[in-house]
Parts: C-alpha cells; structure tokens; sequence
C-alpha cells in the first residue's frame, strides 16, 4: 500500500470508527495467478487449511470478476461436499429457487451461504452483526437473540412492500441451507426500543404479528441508529391495501368472517397480557390470501404494528386512537380516560374496521373526521361524530329489529353495532367477541 492510502485508511479508521469487517475493501482478490486452474488450485489449499475467511473472500472477487463460474464450484463442493463447501452450495441453491421474489443469482448466493455456514454466527458474537451491501452485494445482518441470518434485498430486482409512518418496508430472506424464507424487513431510524419490547412480549400470541427478527445497528455512513424488524410476508399487505384492491369483493361471508376472529383473537392475546394497541386502523392488520382449487380462497389476518402499543398500566391520558377515522367518543376528551377505556377505546376502533369489511365503506361518522376539525372545539366536535354515529346505527339497528330469527350475517352486524356502542361499557370484552365470532365461522375444510 502507498503512502497515500495508507494514511487514507488509517484516517477512515480514526474517523469513523468502522470495525475491520467494514473497512475491508470490496475483496480485490489477492495477488495470485489469475487462471482459472490456478485460482481454483489456490482456493483448494485455502479450504484444507480450513481457511473460511480466505475461501469467501476468493469466491466474492473471482466470482464476480468471472474468473471462476458455477461449474466450479459445484466441482468444488462435489469435491468437498463434507465440509461447509458442500452445506454452502445446497444453501446458495436453495437461495437461487426462491426465484424472482428474491431475485439472488447464484454468483450473489453462494459467497453469502458460505458465510451463513461459517462465520456469520462467530462475527455476531465477537460484535460485528451487520454487513453492509458492498461486501456481498446485499445487506447482511444477524439476530443473535433468535440465531439468524438475514439477507436483506432492498429493492435490488424485487418490489419494494410498503411504506408507513414511520418505517420503509422491503423483502429480506431468512437463511436456512434448505427453507430460506423471504419476509418482510420494516426499517427506520425512529427509535423503536419500545414496539420491540412488546412484540417479544407478543411472542407466541395467537392472532399477533411475530417477530422474525429484531436489530439494531449503525449505518456506516451516517452514523445513525438503525432499526430493524422483520416479519412474516403476508400476500395481500395491509387490510387497506386489500380495501384499496378492491379485493375484499372477492371475499365469501366467511372469509371476512375468518378475519374478524383472527383480529379478535390477536387483540384478545394483547388484552389479556394487559397491553392495549391504540393504533387500529385499516393499515394495521396484514392479511395472506391464498386461492386453492378444493377450498377457495383461504384468508389469515394477524394484528400489527405496534408502534403504540403499551401496558395498560402507562396509558392513561394519551391517545386513545392514531387515526381519527377509528376515534370513539370518549377518545375525543382523553385526558379524562383511565385504565380498562383503553380496552373499550381499542375494541370500538376494530368495530369501525369491521364495518367496512362488512359493508364495504367506511364507517359513516369516521368520514366526516370530526375529531381533526380545529374550528368548532373539541365539545361540537364530538356532539356531531356522536350525532352522526346514531344515524347510521339506528339506521342498521332497525333492520335487525325488523327481522324474526337473525342470519349470519345479521349476527355479524349486531356484534359490529355492539362493539362500536357510544358507551364503552355496552362494547363487551375482547374475549366474549373472538368467542362470539368463533360461533359464526365456518371451519374450512382441509
Ligand atoms: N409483514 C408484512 N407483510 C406485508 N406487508 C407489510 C408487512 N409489514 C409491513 N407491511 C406493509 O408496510 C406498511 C407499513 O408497515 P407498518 O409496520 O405498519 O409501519 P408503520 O409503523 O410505519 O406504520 C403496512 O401498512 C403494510 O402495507
Ligand atoms: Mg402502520
């Protein structure tokens, strides 16, 4: 190395404090001979001498440089195929078969699998859990609480998921030499210590979003907290993605009643552990759509986001609600809301969701997003939202009234005009629901 770069790196070392790992140049493969025969001779003595570290940084430069190709180095794992050679290329296979919805060639996987096979885990250990793109043209980042290799892709060749208020949502694989996953990373630089406290207390809750994974890290470049959450990929996005693709159309009675008892149960898990969402709107439920032959269409929603989510015990005063639309009454005054209305509040706004999955629009009162309007005052404002409520209620009630035995669907109304009640006393518990619910879905056939 010259003068010059040296004294280069040593000040990107003193500047920006990066580990070793991340200063390591995009590997210029070393200074041996550049034939195929000769670099494929010299990446065997490495593997002997088990020099893992070597053989990817070989690998990553001659494949790229296209001194070497696949051919040799499925040679090379036939060869080698008892050590991590072998585990690594059935692993960068896998990764090539996810196809499009990970877009990863096997150039790209295979020094990647290596990795994953020897030395992700030990890195993660020593404090290195984070590989930005330019080593491996992907980002790379390891969970040491769950034990986990995530490959995030970015938008490099696949769509991007979805954006929120505060996260950017993009696809990541989960490394497993024979399941590699592709799930969802939801990524931003607001801290979010407290949404990963609940979700890992959410962990094994029925009806909640799981953690896949939960990291932190620096970004090299600008120094800034990342964090990073990932999550099951579910097909259709949001409820309001469904709602926005007019796919909810194409949903039976029973489908849109699969999805009211999986919200139910999710938040019914949530309640009982004492914690309350405060955050339910359309964009907060995902939703998997799946169409088979025998079935049909086959529906799993799960509750998410859990941005505001909080002990029941730490709630008082805030917020009942994030987004007017969902807003109950008493939520328009909540500095005078206390403990268990957090539980009443969340219901109420599942209650609006339900509505337009049911009816198909949104609910009448929310529309009108009184609880934004600055000009009348709190008081007004809320008169008109309740004046507004009781008009569509009376409206949907009267029909009930009118009919002798309810139907179905007509049991689904009463339970969505009961959760959505004016008083929060009247709204019935999370459990009672889920149950009531549970009564009216029909089990899919397997
Ligand atoms: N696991 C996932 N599967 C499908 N879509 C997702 C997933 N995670 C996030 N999304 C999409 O990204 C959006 C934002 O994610 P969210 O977790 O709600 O972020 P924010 O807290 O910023 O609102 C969601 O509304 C949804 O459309
Ligand atoms: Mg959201």
């Amino acid at each position: 190395m010259n003068r010059f770069a040296c004294l280069l790196s040593t000040f990107l070392l003193v500047t920006f404090g990066l580990s070793a790992v991340v200063t390591q140049p995009l590997s210029p493969v070393p200074a041996v001979p550049t034939r195929p025969s000769y670099r494929l001779s010299h990446i065997r003595k490495l593997i002997e001498q088990e020099n893992w570290k070597e053989v990817i940084r070989q690998f990553r430069g001659s494949l790229k440089n296209g001194e070497i190709n696949d051919t040799h180095i499925e040679k090379l794992a036939k060869h080698y195929y008892k050590t991590k050679l072998g585990a690594a290329y059935i692993g960068a296979k896998n990764l090539v078969a996810l196809g499009p919805s990970a877009a990863l060639s096997f150039t790209t996987a295979f020094p990647i699998a290596l990795f994953a096979e020897v030395s992700a885990e030990k890195q993660a250990k020593n404090g290195t859990a984070y590989w930005p793109e330019a080593l491996f043209d992907r980002e790379l980042q390891y969970d040491t609480e769950q034990k986990r290799l995530f490959i995030h892709l970015g938008t490099k060749g696949v769509a991007p998921i979805g954006e929120g208020h505060y996260k950017t949502v993009t696809r990541t694989v989960l490394y497993d030499r024979l399941k590699p996953q592709v799930m969802a990373r939801a990524v931003t630089t607001t801290p979010l210590e407290r949404e990963m406290k609940m979700m890992r207390q959410l962990i094994g809750s029925p009806g909640v979003i799981q953690a896949e994974g939960l990291m932190i890290h620096k970004d090299p470049r600008t120094h800034k907290k990342q964090y990073t959450v990932v999550t099951k990929l579910y097909n259709a996005g949001s409820l309001q993605n469904v709602y926005d693709k007019r796919q909810q159309k194409r949903l039976s009675f029973n489908n849109r009643l699969t999805i009211a008892h999986n919200i139910m149960t999710g938040i019914a898990a949530m309640h009982e552990k004492g914690l309350v969402h405060r955050d339910l709107g359309a964009r907060n439920y995902f939703v998997n759509i799946t169409c088979e032959k025998k079935t049909g269409y086959t529906v799993k929603a799960v509750v998410a986001d859990m941005g505001r989510a909080k002990p029941i015990t730490e709630a008082d005063g805030g917020p009942a609600q994030g987004n007017g639309i969902y807003m109950p009454p008493e939520g328009f005054f909540p500095r005078k809301m206390k403990g268990i209305d957090y539980f009443a509040s969340d219901i109420f706004a599942i209650g609006c969701v339900f509505w337009e999955l049911h009816f198909g629009h949104q609910n009448p009162w929310g529309q009108h997003r009184y609880y934004r309007r600055e000009s009348k005052g709190m008081k007004k404002n809320c008169e008109d939202h309740l004046y507004s409520m009781k008009q569509a209620r009376e409206h949907e009630l009267a029909k009930l009234e009118h009919s002798k035995k309810l139907t179905k669907q007509q049991k689904f109304v009463s339970i969505i005009l009961q959760m959505t009640d004016p008083d929060p006393k009247k709204r019935g518990n999370a459990d009672e629901i889920r149950d009531m619910l549970g009564r009216l879905v029909k089990p899919v056939k397997g």
